[in-house]
């Protein structure tokens, strides 16, 4: 049984049920020809089954790993990009203490990323506190070719055999890469490094429930098999029902193409609880590189309230009436504290003494929500009960499959990314990349 579920009331005063439930035959069919492999980028569909048909020994071979790993690291590196860091860095973020770097406890390292941009103050900062601590490292590219993991993995990896010597450093590196081709492949294999292999047939952004996520969960020390379980609770009740209205997934896909026509172009996911921040942030990055295509698609935007109500509240509230919001709504915290009762009450606060802070906060996203939908903000919201592996496996699946059925119901490849190429063929001429000297006399010329 899942726990998710969707809430889209706050919808219906913008677009009419009836042309929501015009979507359910389109979807019906795109499930089809999910299932049948027939449908556009059929060949990036290997993570739909990930969950179910994951193999036992894979786990415990990530597992055993993640144990020797936390045994003689302070701080374990994860080097990656895109799709190849997100998913690993919002389920760490989301299932963490927020403070975990401040009150670090030996076995249980503290997990920074790398790869993730070209900054040289990023990188200076990040080799002086490796200086100090012990720590490990898994690079992750399927393609193996990607500048900026390959580039923070080459500082990395001579800082790394210069701390510990060659053949320690060799234990301390775990690469995760395409099955055959690319740089890191050769590498890994050279080198002797624990190698794990991302799929042929699953993309970046679809990755997480693949080593390339399930490896620094579990170093980080959470539950690989629970989240998984979670995924594959969600993957059988899509199964068990296309219906709009049964089925999450497909309600989510049909409210929010529903809105997109009838002109919301932006859609704002909202959390209450700033350890979902990275969730929002691979979430963009799934909806954003599937959906952005051929001159179309839903902008995927994000912010954490209350904070952003004291900054982004004023546009959402007032400003182009071109968005709409979804909030991932956690019913249960983890932990519980109350406001106090103060005797003086100069700050005005005994009203909501002897309430606990998540009752506020859910106050608070009552009161945002009605306000926004009074203002023009289409409102859904999807309703997790707590931030645990299981509801996290169950999110996860819910928006992966949520973006394949809305990419086809937009007509576009969900699972291609031609746009990214763009930018990388600025860069290497820029940078002089043999190959691209035509292009590099033509960026020239432009500058
Ligand atoms: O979703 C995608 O395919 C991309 O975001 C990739 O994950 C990202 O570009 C990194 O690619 P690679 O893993 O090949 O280094």
């Amino acid at each position: 049984m899942i726990d998710l579920k969707i809430d889209y009331s706050n919808t219906l005063g913008f677009i009419k049920q009836q042309e929501i439930l015009d979507f359910q035959e389109q979807i019906s069919n795109h499930y089809s020809s999910l299932k049948s492999k027939s449908g556009l980028g059929n060949d990036f569909l290997g993570w739909i089954d990930l969950p179910s048909e994951m193999d036992d020994e894979l786990i415990n071979r990530i597992e055993k790993l993640a144990t020797k790993i936390r045994g003689k690291s302070d701080i374990f590196v994860v080097v990656g990009i895109g799709g190849s860091y997100l998913g690993a860095r919002a389920v760490i973020e989301a299932l963490g203490n927020s403070f975990s770097h401040l009150d670090r406890k030996k076995g249980n390292p503290v997990i920074v990323y790398a790869g993730q941009n070209i900054s040289e103050d990023y990188m200076v900062e990040l080799l002086n506190v490796l200086d100090n601590n012990d720590y490990s490292l898994t690079i992750i590219s399927k393609s193996g070719t990607t500048t900026e993991p390959a580039v923070s993995f080459r500082i990395l990896k001579n800082h790394l055999e210069e701390k510990y010597g060659k053949e320690e450093a060799k234990t301390r590196i775990i690469a995760i890469t395409d099955k055959e081709r690319g740089a890191l492949k050769q590498l890994a294999e050279e080198e002797g490094y624990e190698s794990f292999i991302v799929p042929d047939d699953v993309g970046g952004r679809y990755s997480v429930l693949t080593p390339v996520g399930l490896l620094p969960i579990a170093i980080a020390g959470f539950n690989i098999r629970k989240l998984l379980d979670g995924a594959i609770k969600m993957k059988k009740h899509i199964e068990s029902s296309p219906n709009i209205g049964n089925n999450p997934v497909s309600t989510y896909a049909a409210v929010r193409n529903a809105l997109y026509n009838a002109g919301k172009t932006i859609e704002i996911t909202v959390n209450y609880e700033p350890k979902l921040y990275y969730i929002t942030e691979w979430w963009k990055q799934l909806y954003g590189e599937s959906e952005g295509k051929e001159n179309k698609g839903i902008f995927p935007a994000g912010v954490g309230f209350t904070t952003d109500l004291h900054s982004m509240g004023q546009y959402i509230q007032d400003g182009l009436r071109n968005i709409f919001e979804t909030v991932i709504s956690v019913e249960k915290p983890n932990s519980k504290l109350k406001v106090p009762m103060d005797n003086k009450n100069l700050d005005g606060l005994n009203y909501i003494a002897g309430k606990s802070l998540h009752e506020v906060n859910h106050k608070a996203e009552t009161g945002t929500t009605l306000a926004h939908v009074d203002g023009g903000v289409p409102n859904l919201r999807i309703i997790i009960p707590n931030i645990s592996e299981d509801s996290l496996g169950q999110l996860i699946y819910f928006y992966e499959m949520g973006c394949a059925i809305s990419g086809y119901l937009l007509g576009v490849n969900p699972f291609d990314q031609p746009g990214v190429e763009a930018y990388k063929k600025n860069m290497f001429a820029l940078l002089g990349k043999s190959g691209f000297e035509k292009e590099t006399e033509a960026i020239y010329k432009r500058l």
